[in-house]
């Protein structure tokens, strides 16, 4: 960051607001455009503190591939005072926004081998950064492959871009339980896992969502032969200052905020059983 103040966030237009979800638990995607920096640039799987002046700020995975310079893309689900206040918001309003923070995604190592993205609700938002980058470099990898759920169709979200997807990569979506109209797969996403039986082989997989769902996600996925260090997930502890500072959000001497949210299962087993 080059602001001498580190709290000091950036001043950031909301360009566009899409609606994903509507009903209990909404869900907006906001792409904003900063209004002085030229130069930002993320890694997959990096965060960012977005703040809504005289409300507050909150940690969001930034949903959009590096690949893409005209806007940040954040997908936020309404859960309290800044998330709702985010969701009262218009185009041109203007936000703050503190990053990229956090480690990202070794996107690089990966290279050759095969991905697979398993997403649960929101979850896929962090997934999306980095699968959007790898379709932009598709010559660089194996098949890409993105198994993702939700309660109910409602509750997917990029529903359009899903159907776009399908022209380039396999699919499996499904919903928790059965519902008019619905062809696809009927259960929890770790159930779909076990039931398309993704091979381990020269293979990554890349799984965020609910912490139950990641629990047994990553059972499924050992079920199957994958090793600890082919599973990567993220880690959403509660965050204050995000930069490694204030100790809100630590696992042991661990600062998920600058050494995380992205994990290998390897690496999470190594750390106390806190989060
Ligand atoms: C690394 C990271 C990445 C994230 N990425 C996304 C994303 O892409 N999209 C998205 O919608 N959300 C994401 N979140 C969660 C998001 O930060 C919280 O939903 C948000 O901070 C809630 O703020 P609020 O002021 O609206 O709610 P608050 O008023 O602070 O809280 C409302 C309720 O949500 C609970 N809550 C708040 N934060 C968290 C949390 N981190 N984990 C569990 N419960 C929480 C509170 O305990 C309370 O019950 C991410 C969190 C982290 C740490
Ligand atoms: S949020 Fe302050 S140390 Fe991580």
């Amino acid at each position: 960051m080059d602001n001498e103040n580190v709290y000091l966030p950036k001043l950031a237009k909301i360009i566009n607001i899409k609606d994903e979800v509507n009903g209990a638990r909404p869900i907006k995607t906001f792409r904003a455009q900063l209004l002085t920096e030229t130069n930002f640039s993320h890694r997959c799987g990096q965060c960012a503190m977005v703040s809504v002046f005289g409300k507050g700020e909150s940690m969001f995975a930034i949903s959009s591939s590096p690949l893409v310079k005209d806007y940040l893309q954040f997908s936020i689900m309404k859960m309290g005072r800044v998330t709702s206040s985010l969701h009262s918001m218009k185009e041109d309003d203007i936000i703050g926004i503190r990053g990229p923070l956090g480690n990202s995604f070794p996107i690089e190592d990966w290279k050759g081998k095969k991905l697979i993205f398993i997403g649960g609700g929101i979850g896929l938002a962090p997934i999306w950064s980095v699968l959007q980058f790898a379709l932009g470099q598709k010559k660089d990898y194996g098949d890409l492959i993105l198994i993702y759920g939700a309660r109910t169709s409602k509750d997917l979200v990029f529903k359009e871009e899903l159907e776009e997807l399908r022209k380039e990569m396999t699919v499996h979506l499904s919903v928790d339980v059965e519902e008019e109209g619905w062809k696809e797969f009927v259960g929890f996403v770790p159930q779909n896992v076990t039931d398309k039986k993704p091979s381990p082989k020269n293979a990554i997989a890349i799984t965020c969502g609910p912490p139950i769902m990641i629990k047994f996600v990553i059972q499924a996925l050992g079920d199957l032969g994958f090793k600890d260090d082919q599973i990567y997930t993220t880690v959403e502890n509660k965050m204050k200052c995000g930069i490694g500072i204030c100790g809100r959000c630590n696992i042991g001497m661990h600062y998920v905020c600058k050494d995380g949210p992205v994990y290998s299962w390897a690496e999470l087993k190594e750390l106390p059983q806190e989060y």
